[in-house]
């Protein structure tokens, strides 16, 4: 579990969070929602202890994120993807991408090869392995990113935008690995500013002002306008949609959330 208790945050004299109380329960797919500067990134960072609150505690696992001695083990359960790949990359070849993080903690060198083949494997880039990071596509980039981190086995890998600086054809794959991953074990921490990636969810969590706001079920969460207004979000298409077929007098069961989904309904209630 990871448990953030009565946290707060600032940058200089600026105050970025403001008593954040959280738990992330262990095969959550969590994703935070809230306007730019709202804090979201900040969150993230606390999350493994890259930088620390000036109030209140986080614990990943009943460990501290404030005592120096554990950061290395924090490092290694939560794991951070971010936006832009390529500020991630430091190595020639994506094979010594995923190694290099490997030789920071203690794995036995005739295991490294095999750790790093199979977490290739799991991201689709094994047949990469030999290539220059720099000559692959965004979303091969985050693949290989998020490929550095499964070799370290985290338990917990928070995405901080990863899909914002793909193509719609790289976000949805990497939203297709993140799901995957989730069905594999792994708890997903996602942030985002797409509405439909939110949907994907087990839980939403919406940061306004350094505050949490709003938290619960995706479709509980847009379905209420006054959580929508007052936070500069978007409500994601399906539940659009859903919306205006409600107005022409066709109810669509509020579980379905996909496109996919209405259609089926629409198709088969007639
Ligand atoms: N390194 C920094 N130094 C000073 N202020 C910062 C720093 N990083 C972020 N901030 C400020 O802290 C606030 C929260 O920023 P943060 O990046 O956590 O927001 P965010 O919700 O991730 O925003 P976005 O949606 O734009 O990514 C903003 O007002 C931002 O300007
Ligand atoms: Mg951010």
């Amino acid at each position: 579990m990871l448990t953030f208790d009565n946290v707060s945050f600032a940058y200089g004299q600026q105050a970025v969070l403001k008593n954040i109380s959280l738990q992330i329960m262990e095969g959550e797919f969590l994703t935070i929602i809230g306007p730019n500067g709202s804090g979201k990134s900040t969150l993230s960072k606390l999350m493994n202890g890259l930088i620390q609150p000036y109030l209140g505690q986080i614990l990943v696992d009943r460990l501290d994120t404030q005592s120096p001695q554990n950061l290395k083990e924090i490092r290694q359960i939560v794991g951070l993807i971010f936006q832009n790949p390529e500020d991630q990359f430091i190595s020639t070849t994506v094979f010594d991408e995923v190694i290099f993080g490997l030789e920071n903690i203690a794995v036995e060198p005739d295991k490294m090869q095999s750790i790093a083949e199979d977490a290739l494997k799991k991201v689709g880039m094994l047949s990469y392995k030999d290539v220059e990071p720099h000559k692959l596509s965004g979303g091969q980039k985050q693949r290989v990113a998020i490929a550095a981190i499964l070799a370290m086995k985290p338990k917990y890998i928070v995405f901080d935008e990863s899909t914002a600086m793909l193509d719609p054809n790289g976000q949805k794959s990497i939203m297709t690995l993140m799901q995957h991953l989730h069905d594999e074990g792994f708890t997903i921490i996602h942030i985002t500013h797409l509405m439909e990636e939110a949907l994907k969810a087990t839980r939403v969590l919406v940061l306004n002002g350094g505050v949490i706001v709003a938290e619960g079920a995706p479709v509980d969460v847009f379905h209420n306008s006054r959580v929508i207004e007052n936070n500069e979000l978007d409500v994601p298409l399906p539940l659009k949609l859903k919306g205006r077929l409600s107005e022409a007098g066709i109810v669509v069961p509020k579980q379905l959330v996909t496109l996919e989904g209405i259609v089926d309904y629409i198709w088969t209630s007639n």
